[in-house]
């Protein structure tokens, strides 16, 4: 073999085995999180309400989850039906369709639930399919989120709905003993925004965008609620264990992303300097929390996100 055609053939294998790591990062993320949600939503039960009354599922439905991932929606979707619809997840990623699978076997769901390798932009699905089709945290992560919702809506019955669920505006911090790095952490979260939109092409806070992308779409009778969350390391309702379980996973994939992330910080026009002294303050405070319990109980930083949630109805006449 030719020099050329090894070092070809070498840069080929690393590039796959950089983004087979790529996607077990994703599915490992998605899973290990999984708990952590599915915490919050328990102690939340006015969030379920908001979702079963928005979408409104019907026994018999048939549901297309796109950008399912290793299918934590899918099968809350199956859930809220009562397990009477059948539901159907898409992903792109063959490692998500694979724990997807594994773990809705686990969960007594693959008589309703089952999944498909496909891409957003060309999904595997006859026109006019689903009585419902969403998707939840995909739009933010693509670079033609239109595209993604026309393919959506070509799936969707007339007179059917596409809802997405995705990150909007209202992510706050706040540590009222230190301003400073409040501020710093806002800005390093507005960088990293525009640094993604800059290299990739990608709107992170995609929600508030989604009403016009639907009507762009041709979907009509548009519907928006918010899913708030907030976070408050203090609040005596949530158990020591839990608060701290919840802080050392943030703190892990805060870290095994925080170098990754500079990039788009600093295209995002933010220095290298102060993204040092970001991850740094970040480090240092969660790890002070968890080695002091009292001064964890104590603590008054408030953090925020929210999702978005749309839903537009496919026109019964085209
Ligand atoms: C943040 S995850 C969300 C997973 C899941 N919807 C959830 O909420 O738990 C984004 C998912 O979108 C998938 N994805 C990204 N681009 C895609 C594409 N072009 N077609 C299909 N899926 C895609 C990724 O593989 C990943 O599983």
């Amino acid at each position: 073999m030719s020099a050329t055609r090894t070092a070809q053939v070498q840069t080929k294998r690393r590039k796959r085995k950089e983004s087979i790591s790529k996607s077990a990062f994703r599915v490992k993320y998605l899973r290990r999180s999984r708990k952590l949600w599915n915490r919050y939503l328990n102690s939340r039960p006015w969030v379920n309400q908001l979702y079963e009354s928005f979408l409104g599922i019907r026994p018999g439905q048939k549901i297309v989850d796109v950008g399912c991932g290793p299918g934590d929606f899918t099968r809350y979707l199956a859930r809220l039906s009562e397990g009477n619809s059948k539901i159907l997840g898409v992903d792109s990623n063959p490692e998500s369709i694979k724990a997807g699978i594994a773990d809705t076997k686990r969960a007594h769901l693959s008589h309703v639930v089952s999944y498909k390798l496909g891409d957003a932009y060309k999904i595997p699905i006859d026109d006019d399919y689903a009585d419902l089709t969403c998707c939840r945290t995909l739009l933010m992560h693509l670079d033609d989120p239109l595209k993604a919702v026309r393919e959506m809506a070509r799936i969707t019955k007339l007179g059917g709905h596409v809802v997405a669920v995705e990150q909007g505006k209202m992510g706050i911090y706040y540590d009222p003993n230190d301003k400073r790095f409040s501020r710093l952490s806002d800005q390093v979260w507005e960088a990293q925004l525009r640094g993604i939109r800059k290299l990739e092409g990608k709107e992170f806070r995609i929600g508030e965008k989604l009403p016009g992308i639907f009507q762009e779409a041709g979907l009509v009778d548009m519907k928006a609620e918010i899913q708030n969350n907030l976070y408050l390391a203090s609040d005596p309702r949530q158990p020591l264990n839990d608060v701290k379980e919840e802080l050392r996973f943030y703190l892990a994939f805060f870290k095994e992303r925080m170098e990754k992330d500079r990039k788009y910080v600093v295209a995002g026009g933010l220095s290298n300097a102060k993204v040092s002294e970001y991850n740094k303050g970040y480090v240092s405070k969660i790890e002070g929390l968890l080695a002091d319990d009292q001064k964890l109980r104590r603590d008054p930083t408030i953090s925020t996100d929210a999702l978005y949630i749309v839903s537009g109805m496919k026109p019964r006449q085209t």
